[in-house]
C-alpha cells in the first residue's frame, strides 16, 4: 500500500452559507495540506471562519466548493462525494474537541470516554483501561465517577478532550481548546496533543486565540475574512 503523504488536503475550499443577497462566503478559496503528526494552529479574528473551516474538514458542514481529503480518502469534491458514510469516516478517522464540550449527562466521566472507545468495537475491560489511563493524563484520577454536573468548566472540557484522543484518531480538530482551562492544565492539554501527534502520527488542527499555546506549533495560519492570508514560520 502506498503510504499516505498527507492527512489532510484541502483545495479551493469554499464555504457560502445562504443565496443571494445574504449570502455569507464565510471561506474563500482555501488551500492547504497537512502531513501525519504536524500540529497547525489556525488564528484569526471572531467571525473570521476558522469554525466554519474546521467543520468542513471534519465532515460537519458541507463544503460549497472544493475538495477535502482526509487520510487519502476524497470527502469532498464540489460537495460531499456520494455514497460515503460520513458518519463512520468521522468517528474512525477524525476527534473532535469543540468550545462546548458537549459531554452526555447521565454518564459519569469515565463512561463518557468509555463510550467513544466502545463505539468502534473495543471491549468494555480494554475501554476502560484506556478511558482510565487517559483521563488520568489530564488529572482527572479523581474525578473517573463523576457525572458532568459534578465537574467544574475546565474539567468537563478535560473529559471532552480525552474522548476526542481515545481512537488515537489521524486527525484531530480543536475549536478553543484551552479557552475553559487554566494555563496549567492548557499546558497539560497541549504537551497531551503534541504527544499524540508525534507518537501516533496525528495530523492537528487547533483554532486558538491563546498565543502561549502557539509556540510548539509547527506552522501557523492567519484567518481573515474566509481568507488564509499567511502562514507563519512553516
Ligand atoms: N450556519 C450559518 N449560517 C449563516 N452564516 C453563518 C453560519 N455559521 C457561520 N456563519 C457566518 O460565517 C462567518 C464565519 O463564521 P465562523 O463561525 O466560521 O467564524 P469564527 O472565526 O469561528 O468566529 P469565532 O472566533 O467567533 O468563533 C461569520 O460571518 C458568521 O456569521
Ligand atoms: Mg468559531
Amino acid at each position: 500500500m502506498d503510504k499516505i503523504m498527507y492527512a489532510i488536503e484541502v483545495e479551493n475550499l469554499t464555504k457560502i452559507y445562504g443565496k443571494g443577497e445574504t449570502a455569507v462566503t464565510a471561506i474563500a478559496d482555501a488551500t492547504f495540506h497537512v502531513k501525519p503528526g504536524e500540529l497547525v494552529a489556525i488564528l484569526g479574528p471572531s467571525g473570521s471562519g476558522k469554525t466554519t473551516l474546521l467543520t468542513a474538514i471534519g465532515l460537519i458542514n458541507e463544503p460549497t466548493h472544493g475538495k477535502v481529503i482526509i487520510d487519502g480518502a476524497t470527502v469532498a469534491d464540489e460537495g460531499w462525494t456520494p455514497g460515503l458514510d460520513l458518519k463512520r469516516l468521522r468517528r474512525e478517522k477524525l476527534g473532535f474537541i469543540f468550545q462546548a464540550h458537549n459531554l452526555i449527562p447521565f454518564l459519569t466521566a469515565l463512561e463518557n470516554v468509555m463510550i467513544a472507545l466502545e463505539i468502534n468495537h473495543l471491549s468494555k475491560n480494554e475501554a476502560k483501561g484506556r478511558a482510565t489511563e487517559l483521563l488520568v493524563s489530564l488529572n482527572l484520577g479523581h474525578r473517573l465517577n463523576n457525572y458532568p454536573t459534578a465537574l467544574s468548566g475546565g474539567e468537563a472540557q478535560r473529559v471532552a478532550i480525552a474522548r476526542a484522543l481515545a481512537n488515537k484518531p489521524k486527525v484531530i480538530l480543536a475549536d478553543e481548546p484551552t479557552a475553559a482551562l487554566d494555563t496549567e492544565n492548557g499546558k497539560n492539554v497541549m504537551s497531551l496533543l503534541k504527544k499524540l501527534a508525534v507518537d501516533n502520527h496525528s495530523a492537528i488542527l487547533v483554532v486558538t486565540h491563546d498565543h502561549r499555546m502557539v509556540e510548539g506549533f509547527d506552522r501557523i495560519f492567519q484567518v481573515n475574512d474566509g481568507r488564509i492570508a499567511d502562514e507563519i514560520g512553516s
